[in-house]
C-alpha cells in the first residue's frame, strides 16, 4: 500500500510556514492503513504544478491513494479543485459531498470547500481541506469510501458475483 500526500500551499513551499497537515495526513492513514509507505510533496498554489504532482504519484509512483491538502476553497489562489478534475478520468463527487455535509455539524464553515475526489488508473485521489484539523475530520468521514474504493480499483469488488452466483 503506498499513499501519496500532496500540501498545496504558497507559505508552506516558500518555508514561511512549517507543514502541519501533511504529517496529519500520515499520521491519520497510518491509523486506518498499516504498513502503509508514504510519499510527500509541497507545491505553492499553481495549476500545472498541482496536477503534475498528481500525476506523478499516479502514473510513475503507482501510488493507490494520492491525498491533497490545501487550496479548495475561494480565494484567488485556490486552484486544488480544477487541478485535480483536470487529471481525474473519474469523478467521485460524493466524496466532496460527504465532506461537506458531515463537517457542516461541527464547522459552518465547510460550505467553502470545494473538494473532490476521483480515480485516474488504479489511483484514487481526494483532495482535504488545509487545516490540519480539518484533515483529520475529514479523513475520518472519508475512510470507509476509501478502503471500500481502494478495494474496487484493485479488482477486488466485494459485491461482484462469484462465477456460480452468476
Ligand atoms: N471542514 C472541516 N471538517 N473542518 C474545517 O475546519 N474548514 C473550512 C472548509 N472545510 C473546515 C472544513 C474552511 S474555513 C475552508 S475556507 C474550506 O474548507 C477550504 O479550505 P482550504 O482552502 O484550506 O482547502
Amino acid at each position: 500500500m503506498k499513499i501519496g500526500r500532496v500540501t498545496i500551499s504558497d507559505r508552506a513551499s516558500a518555508g514561511i510556514y512549517e507543514d502541519r497537515s501533511g504529517p496529519e495526513i500520515e499520521q491519520a492513514l497510518r491509523d486506518v492503513f498499516a504498513g502503509a509507505r508514504f510519499e510527500a510533496v509541497i507545491v505553492p498554489d499553481e495549476q500545472p504544478l498541482i496536477s503534475t504532482a498528481l500525476k506523478k504519484f499516479a502514473d510513475e509512483l503507482r501510488c493507490d491513494l494520492v491525498v491533497t491538502t490545501g487550496g479548495t476553497g475561494i480565494s484567488s489562489r485556490d486552484v486544488t479543485p480544477e487541478a485535480t478534475q483536470s487529471v481525474l478520468e473519474k469523478e467521485l463527487p460524493g466524496f466532496g459531498e460527504a465532506m461537506r455535509m458531515q463537517s457542516l455539524a461541527k464547522v459552518k464553515t465547510a460550505i467553502l470547500s470545494r473538494a473532490t475526489a476521483g480515480t485516474r488508473g488504479r489511483t484514487l485521489i481526494v483532495n482535504l481541506p488545509g487545516k490540519p484539523s480539518a484533515v483529520r475530520e475529514c479523513l475520518e468521514i472519508l475512510a470507509p469510501a476509501i478502503r471500500e474504493g481502494l478495494a474496487h480499483l484493485r479488482g477486488e469488488d466485494p459485491h461482484e458475483k462469484q462465477p456460480a452466483e452468476k
